[in-house]
């Protein structure tokens, strides 16, 4: 970590609290005039550090800029994180990086997304500062068919990072909708590479939309999105520790894939169980019956006319 970094964890993990210049550079064991420098760099990124003569440099208590060393104060294993302020999708660049080597666990994360997308190559609204944008590059040992259940690890891991975080009950919506009290307040996109020879997966990408706190919705998303958090409600540090939270739990059942830790958890949470919905695919659109949820994550559903079918989440999608 260089200077810059040390000084804005320090000031980060004591709000409020003021420090003066000679402090830090005795701290750190640099000039008073590098301590200056790299605050004054950290003003120009965008943190509201107030200098003042007597008082000295304090991080204001409403600061919520996510950094990687914010972040990574509540992620326990090593991992690389970019923070960026505005990227079209975060997917896009962690594919790019994966494309030029990234390792398992590198992520991008952005305080705002331009062209943000979910499934389908539907629309994910990303606005500035209210959300966490995270891609995250995953180099999976195992084999293509089960790289459905990253997209499932990581619905679980939301939910709970949620009800950590905010004390309240997500459920998920098959296959990759994060709901609160009925609206969307996550969406889950996974994205793979594979080589055309061997067909071998040769890198995943996983991105995670999350809606946290209160903004204006457009009258037509207003019906179906929601954030996790209410005027009011926001913890201090609210977005880093609930990425810190995300990937702790994401990783935890990411790396029991294969034992599929995540699916009595996931079953449990799933909203659509014994629930009507409609079943799109491609142009075709029917209703159905949803009778359970099998150990592929495959929906199995009672159409209209009585034919019993397992979905598979990679050819439809559905609507409660
Ligand atoms: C969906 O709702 O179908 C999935 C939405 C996934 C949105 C996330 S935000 C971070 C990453 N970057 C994107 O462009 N999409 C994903």
């Amino acid at each position: 970590m260089g200077l810059k970094e040390e000084i804005l964890k320090e000031l980060e993990n004591s709000r409020g609290k003021s420090y003066s210049g000679a402090e830090l550079a005795r701290m750190y064991g640099v000039s008073r005039a590098a301590v200056w420098k790299a605050v004054k760099a950290l003003q120009q990124a965008g943190f509201s550090i107030s200098a003042t003569t007597h008082r000295g440099y304090t991080f204001a208590a409403e600061n919520d800029l996510l950094t990687e060393a914010g972040i990574k104060q509540y992620v326990a294993f090593p991992c690389r994180i970019r923070v960026e302020k505005t990227v079209a999708s975060t997917n896009d660049e962690a594919k790019k990086s994966a494309e030029s080597g990234a390792r398992e666990w590198d992520c991008v994360i952005a305080e705002e997304q331009t062209s943000g997308r979910g499934r389908y190559e539907r629309k994910f609204v990303s606005s500035e500062g209210v959300g966490i944008y995270i891609s995250i590059v995953l180099r999976p040992k195992f084999t293509a068919s089960e790289t459905l259940f990253i997209t499932t690890c990581a619905a679980v891991a939301v939910c709970e990072a949620i009800e950590k975080l905010a004390g309240k009950s997500a459920g998920i919506k098959w296959v990759n909708d994060i709901l609160l009290n009925g609206k969307k307040v996550c969406g889950i996109l996974t994205e793979a590479s594979f080589d055309v020879e061997s067909g071998g997966l040769r890198y995943a990408v996983v991105g995670i939309g999350v809606n946290v706190l209160p903004q204006v919705f457009s009258p037509e998303l207003a019906k179906i999105a929601g954030t996790v958090f209410e005027e009011g409600e926001y913890p201090q540090e609210g977005r880093a520790k609930l990425v810190g939270a995300i990937l702790e739990r994401f990783r935890y059942y990411y790396e029991r894939i294969p034992q599929r830790t995540f699916f009595a958890e996931y079953k449990k949470r799933s909203v659509v169980i014994g629930k009507r919905v409609k079943v799109y695919s491609g142009n075709v659109e029917g209703e159905a019956e949803v009778l359970d949820l099998d150990e592929n994550c495959f929906l199995k559903v009672r159409f209209d006319d009585g034919t019993v079918k397992a979905l598979s989440s990679g050819e439809v999608s559905i609507k409660i």
